[in-house]
């Protein structure tokens, strides 16, 4: 005899809407940013071109979402705020959505924790109005409004008063709201968005999104410029690929602008903002080889398929999804930024040039800020020096080493991007003269950049070269993680590693990269796995084989300190004219600065 069934035998009740919905909201509503998402998702749904947030104390007071979309019909206003119930689809096909929303929770969950009043009209109507207020149902009356939809939530949270404990500063909620703001901003360029602060004594607005014309590049390009900076306009690359019905367009920074976490990285699937570990894995297998550890790259990237081929629906709040082909997903980002990046070539940022210019205006107030590694104490210097006047003999005085400008014939320097070089200083600092400005370049990072570029293309050419293990390595496995790793071992074999399988949920190592020497392959297999689950995909065998690339060319170029005459100067521009990817070293740091005729005019206040 269990004791508390008897007397206390429980009860099973059918729970009313309001508890019902409070229990929803608990899913779809986590905190302000959220009830805003909801908000200005249904705006953009409704066709709205200009939507306006309005917020107070964190939206824990007051959120207010006012757009100019296609509005609510009065008769259909308790219909928007009953459960389930959508104008979005029809449930007939859960796995072909073009819409924000589609799961008819978010009006009646908001009305349930909040004070909620839905004002709307459609054209050719009158404008109707109706209050929830913590899930008690009013009626509809009639009001004043000239067109689309006003919703106003006054105490969030006020119902679940649990929930209300868990809100952070009123700083912190800002911060999470004006994020999903500016993310639903990129989303849609063609939309103006303005968020206001309408706490204080008189409101605030804290971001401003004009709508962008043009083609869709374009507004991209122009929405990206007031999102992330101009900076990062400036200094990304257009991105535009497609592989087996999958469409990956946006823009991804050069490595040399680069940030110190992964804030800046934005991925969009089939127009909406989702976080998912996808992206970072992918840009970190992109951007590998030009960027050391602790820099992260910066991208805004918009992955579009066919609606079947990923599942929105996977949490309420949509901003996980699930890709029928996460390899393919990943493939193809990793290959389209490589591409673009090579297509760069020696492109570096322009942050560089804005960074040294810094560096050389001491007296400028207003700080920029840049996301770059500062240059380096020899590249200001360098700088500084090329400052001053008739700074060949000057510099000549400080180090006694500078080249002077041989009357070697010369090209036409519009034709060099890098220009020809005059000079150099320190005995590391090339400076070249180019068709609209000057351009400094560090020997030692530029010439390790064209040593490790040649050694992999060698690398790609003749293969990579294997040493045989005497006897196997015999590494024992899960079932599912051999026939994971067996997945790629056609990858693997490309970068010497060579596996094969050896039964009963083992793995026999054969062969591994003769560049890394003596391996412990039990462990770089484990590591293997560990980055399969990770990130989907594993590109560790190359990043060793590079990593080691990487360290003979460092060694194998030229050092900073050596004196070079005005040929083998040039000679260094052409290559890296010809090489991709020497705009930076293999640390992410740029290889060159470039200053144009108008900066260095500014320099000296003549503009
Ligand atoms: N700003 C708006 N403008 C026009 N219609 C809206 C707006 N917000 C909500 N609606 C209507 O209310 C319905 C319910 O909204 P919601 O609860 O967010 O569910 P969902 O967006 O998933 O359909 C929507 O399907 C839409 O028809
Ligand atoms: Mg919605």
């Amino acid at each position: 005899m269990t004791p508390n069934i008897s007397e206390n035998r429980p009860v099973i009740r059918q729970l009313d809407d309001a508890a019902i919905n409070r229990i929803a909201a608990g899913e779809v509503v986590e905190r302000p940013a959220s009830a805003v998402k909801e908000l200005v998702e249904n705006a953009i749904d409704a066709g709205a071109q200009r939507i306006t947030i309005d917020v107070a104390d964190g939206g824990k007071t007051l959120i207010r979402v006012t757009d100019d979309g296609c509005g609510i019909a009065g008769p259909d206003l308790p219909l928007a705020m009953s459960r389930h119930a959508t104008s979005k689809i029809d449930g007939t096909d859960l796995l072909n959505i073009h819409t924000f929303g589609f799961r008819g929770e978010a009006l009646p969950s908001l009305g349930a924790v909040a004070r909620l009043n839905i004002t709307s009209r459609v054209p050719e109507d009158a404008a109707f109005e109706m209050n929830v207020d913590g899930g008690d149902i009013g009626k509809v009356r009639p009001a004043a409004l000239t067109s689309g939809t006003v919703i106003t939530l006054r105490d969030l949270f006020f119902a679940t008063p649990a929930r209300l404990k868990f809100l952070r500063t009123d700083r912190a909620e800002n911060q999470a709201i004006s994020d999903i703001v500016k993310r639903l901003a990129m989303a849609e360029p063609f939309v103006r968005f303005e968020l206001r602060d309408v706490g204080g004594d008189s409101p605030r607005t804290t971001f401003r999104a004009e709508a962008e014309t043009g083609d869709m590049f374009d507004a991209l390009h122009g929405r990206l410029a007031t999102v992330l900076g101009r900076e990062f306009a400036d200094n990304s690359l257009k991105i535009d690929a497609e592989r087996e019905g999958l469409h990956l367009t946006g823009y991804a920074a050069l490595p040399t602008y680069s940030r110190g976490s992964a804030v800046a990285q934005y991925l969009f699937v089939n127009g909406r903002p989702v976080r998912d570990k996808l992206l970072a894995g992918a840009l970190r297998g992109a951007y590998f080889d030009f960027l050391s550890r602790d820099r992260h790259p910066a991208a805004a990237l918009f992955l579009d398929c066919d609606p079947t081929l990923v599942d929105v629906n996977v949490h309420p709040a949509k901003s996980e999804v699930r890709f029928r082909d996460p390899g393919l997903a990943r493939g193809l980002i990793v290959s389209a930024l490589r591409h673009a990046l090579a297509e760069a070539g020696h492109r570096a940022s322009s942050t560089v040039a804005g960074a040294t210019l810094g560096a050389m205006q001491p007296e400028q107030t207003g700080a920029r800020v840049y996301q770059m590694d500062r240059p380096s104490l020899g590249a200001r210097t360098a700088a500084y020096q090329a400052q001053a006047p008739g700074f060949s003999e000057m510099a000549q005085d400080f180090s006694g080493h500078v080249v002077q400008p041989e009357y070697v014939p010369e090209p036409a320097p519009e034709d060099l991007p890098l220009g020809t070089a005059r000079g150099q200083v320190h005995e590391n600092y090339i400076i070249a003269q180019t068709a609209t400005g000057m351009v400094i370049v560090d020997q030692h990072a530029a010439h390790e950049r064209l040593v490790y570029e040649k050694l992999k293309r060698q690398m790609a050419e003749n293969g990579v070269a294997t040493q045989g293990l005497l006897i196997p390595e015999i590494v024992e496995l899960s079932d599912g993680d051999c026939a994971r790793l067996l997945e790629v071992a056609d990858d693997l074999a490309r970068f010497g590693l060579g596996i094969e399988p050896f039964g009963g949920g083992a793995i026999a190592v054969r062969e591994t990269p003769a560049i890394l020497g003596e391996v412990n392959a039990r462990a770089m297999i484990l590591d293997i796995l560990d980055e399969l689950a990770d990130a989907g995909s594993s590109n560790m065998v190359q990043a060793r084989v590079e990593a080691i690339l990487s360290r003979v060319a460092c060694h194998g170029s030229i050092r900073s300190g050596r004196w070079m005459r005005a040929e083998e100067m040039n000679a260094l521009l052409r290559e890296m004219e010809a090489t991709p990817h020497s705009g930076q070293c293999n640390h992410g740091r740029p290889t060159y600065v470039e200053l144009k005729l108008a900066d260095i005019e500014r320099l000296f206040g003549r503009t």
